[in-house]
């Protein structure tokens, strides 16, 4: 069966790919780098052909607002049309656990719109929610220029990218759901507790500040938002083994998020001209 990974070369595009592979599926990574670019439709008919099933793990180049909006809203149509065409029998989408409570940022906005595309498309879908990443937290604690690093201490249910994959990989082979699923961690913590688990694990020096105005991708958030429903499916890395793997390999981060990433000489991820998206807006 072949199934096409729409944002194959990101945090979970990737590990997407090579769960798919590992189960006999033949995944194909498609983003940009390798020819396919959603934005334009530029190589997504091509890469669709003899598909069956579309995963889109795309994100836009900049967590900027209107460049989000237009990313998701034009991407979200080309893929759309380009499955009808080829067929595909399960369209399937990561979104974020308490996008509809965040709608007052942009980001978010872009994200609900992505869903509503895929729902009114009438191609089968399925949508999954995810809370989350830890990765994603660590990017955010270890591209932290400032020595104190601001973070909401709302309550999440964090996530190991690698259950995320394996959750999506599941749905690639399985039938269409038709409805709204959501993924979380194992366990619930404070957000700011996370980083400070990370900063400190990593002994660099950087200090994590409780800060009920800090922003998560703009938005300020309340004390549950980021909180999954009862019916959420439940990864089953725990943070504290993520951590102790991550640390084997000297860095938990890798990207940040859209936008450009160096290497750090010592392996930290760095994001020179990304915002932090969790960090307060000036
Ligand atoms: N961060 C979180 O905690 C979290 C939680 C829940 C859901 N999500 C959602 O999960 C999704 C994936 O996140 P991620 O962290 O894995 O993303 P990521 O690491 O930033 O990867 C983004 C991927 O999108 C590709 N891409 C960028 N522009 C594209 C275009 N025009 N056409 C096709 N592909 C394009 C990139 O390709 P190149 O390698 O060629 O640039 C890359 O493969 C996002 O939609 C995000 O909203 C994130």
């Amino acid at each position: 069966m072949k199934v096409v990974v729409i944002g194959g070369t990101g945090r979970i595009g990737r590990r997407l790919v090579r769960k798919l592979d590992q189960l006999g599926a033949t995944a194909i990574a498609a983003a940009p780098s390798r020819g396919v670019d959603a934005l334009t439709g530029a190589g997504v008919a091509e890469a669709l052909a003899g598909a069956e099933i579309l995963v889109d793990v795309s994100n836009a180049p900049s967590l900027d607002g209107a460049t989000a909006l237009q990313y998701f809203e034009a991407a979200g149509r080309n893929l759309l049309d380009a499955g009808r065409e080829a067929g595909i029998r399960n369209h399937i989408v990561l979104s974020i656990v308490g996008v509809d409570r965040l709608l007052d940022q942009h980001y978010f906005q872009a994200k609900k719109r992505q869903e509503e595309l895929v729902r009114a498309s009438g191609v089968p879908f399925t949508i999954l929610r995810s809370t989350q990443f830890f990765e994603f937290i660590a990017a955010v604690v270890q591209d932290g220029t400032e020595g104190e690093i601001p973070i909401s201490p709302a309550l999440a249910q964090p996530i190991a990218a690698a259950d995320v994959a394996e959750t999506l990989a599941e749905l690639a082979l399985g039938e269409a759901a038709g409805q709204t699923l959501e993924l979380a961690g194992p366990e619930r913590f404070r957000l700011d507790d996370v980083a400070t688990e990370i900063a400190t694990a990593f002994e660099d020096g950087r200090r994590i500040v409780a800060d009920v105005h800090a922003r998560y991708f703009g938005a300020e958030l309340q004390e549950t938002s980021l909180l999954p429903g009862p019916n959420a499916r439940i990864g089953s890395l725990r943070f504290e083994d993520w951590l102790r793997d991550c640390l084997k390999v000297q860095s938990c981060a890798e990207q940040a998020g859209p936008g450009p990433s160096v290497e750090h000489p010592g392996g930290i991820p760095t994001h020179p001209q990304a915002a932090s998206p969790m960090l307060p807006t000036k």
